[in-house]
């Protein structure tokens, strides 16, 4: 028995951009489908890539199993259209993940007309976009009558209010264009929407959660240390020789190998190391599943200790 059997499970932002390499949404569409879920639901707006991947996941799982939607999250009318498809296709929804997001943004001392440029692109994405998921998929759910789970995706940045990522014994920024002020408003907006939307759902069976992510190895991160966002789509690898990662990799003190994919995960030359999708995908299916039946309005930090201290 897989956790998800016969689930019908929609991802958004769950293409990733670098084939060979998962995001955070892929690994989890991935998960889904080995832990039994009956129809999992690709959405991006990558499109050409999205449609590759279903194919690949119908290949090796059944005709039928994955189907990829385009669907900007941006747009209510692409969201609400996701659903309609989703209920068309598989007849309803039983687990949601609100996970398409963006980091980078301008820098805070920056011109404020570029400030407030950045700030109304990250708030469309990761406030509305996930708004707009958390909205029409809790409408399917209420529909059917579906006892559904809805996962709504965070960040450590939804936990602590750093503006920027530095060395904490150099004071060195780590990160140039990872300007997190922007993002670390709307992450925690999304920690305080899944609090209040697991209290208005609760009377339907609903439960909703977040995950909180630490640093993890996926396009999104490459694109935040690329001088030059433009060049994501030439890279063929994660690894990237503009940026030391090792400093990164030492914010989080956990010294252990992950479950797969050991050999891309980067370490702290002393100790610590990053994460790797798989290692969010796991515990979002475990919300998603009945195994977190009494688990609702939390949010579930992933981040090897980053946050402990
Ligand atoms: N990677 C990390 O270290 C990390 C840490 C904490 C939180 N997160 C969060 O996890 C989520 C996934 O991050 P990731 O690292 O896998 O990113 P990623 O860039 O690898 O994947 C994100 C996907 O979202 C899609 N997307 C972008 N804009 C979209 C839109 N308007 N509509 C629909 N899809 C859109 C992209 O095409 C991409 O396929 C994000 O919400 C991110 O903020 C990531």
């Amino acid at each position: 028995m897989g956790k998800l059997n016969d689930k019908v499970v929609v991802v958004t932002g769950s293409v990733s951009a670098i084939p060979g390499y998962d995001s955070i949404g892929s690994a989890t569409v991935r998960e889904a489908l080995a832990e039994g879920a009956a129809g999992v639901v690709i959405s991006d707006i990558n499109d050409e890539l999205g449609e590759a991947f279903a194919k690949s996941l119908n290949e090796q799982y059944g005709t039928g199993r994955a189907l990829y939607v385009h669907t900007d999250v941006r747009d209510p009318k692409d969201v609400e259209k996701l659903f309609d498809i989703t209920e068309k296709t598989y007849g309803r929804v039983d687990a949601v993940m609100a996970n398409a997001g963006v980091a980078t943004a301008e820098d805070f001392d920056k011109d404020p007309e570029a400030v407030l440029k950045s700030r109304k692109f990250i708030q469309s994405i990761n406030e509305d976009g996930v708004f707009h998921t958390a909205l029409y998929g809790s409408r399917l759910m209420i529909k059917h009558g579906t006892k559904g789970s809805i996962v709504l995706v965070s960040s450590i940045h939804g936990v602590v209010g750093r503006p920027k990522v530095v060395n904490p014994d150099t004071g060195d920024v780590l990160i140039d264009r990872f300007n997190l002020i922007q993002y670390t408003m709307g992450k925690h907006g999304v920690v305080g929407l899944s609090k209040a939307l697991a209290l208005q759902l609760a009377e339907y069976g609903i439960r909703v959660n977040t995950v909180n992510p630490g640093y993890i190895m996926t396009p999104l991160f490459q694109a935040a240390v690329n001088a030059d966002k433009g060049e994501l789509a030439k890279e063929k690898t994660l690894a990237t020789d503009a940026f030391d990662f090792t400093q990164l990799a030492a914010l989080h003190p956990l010294c252990n190998d992950p479950v797969e994919q050991a050999d891309i995960v980067p370490r702290g030359k002393f100790g610590g190391r990053m994460g790797v999708p798989v290692e969010i995908a796991k515990p979002a299916v475990f919300l998603m599943s009945d195994e977190s039946s009494f688990v609702t309005g939390q949010k579930l930090v992933i981040d090897g200790g980053y946050t402990a201290g």
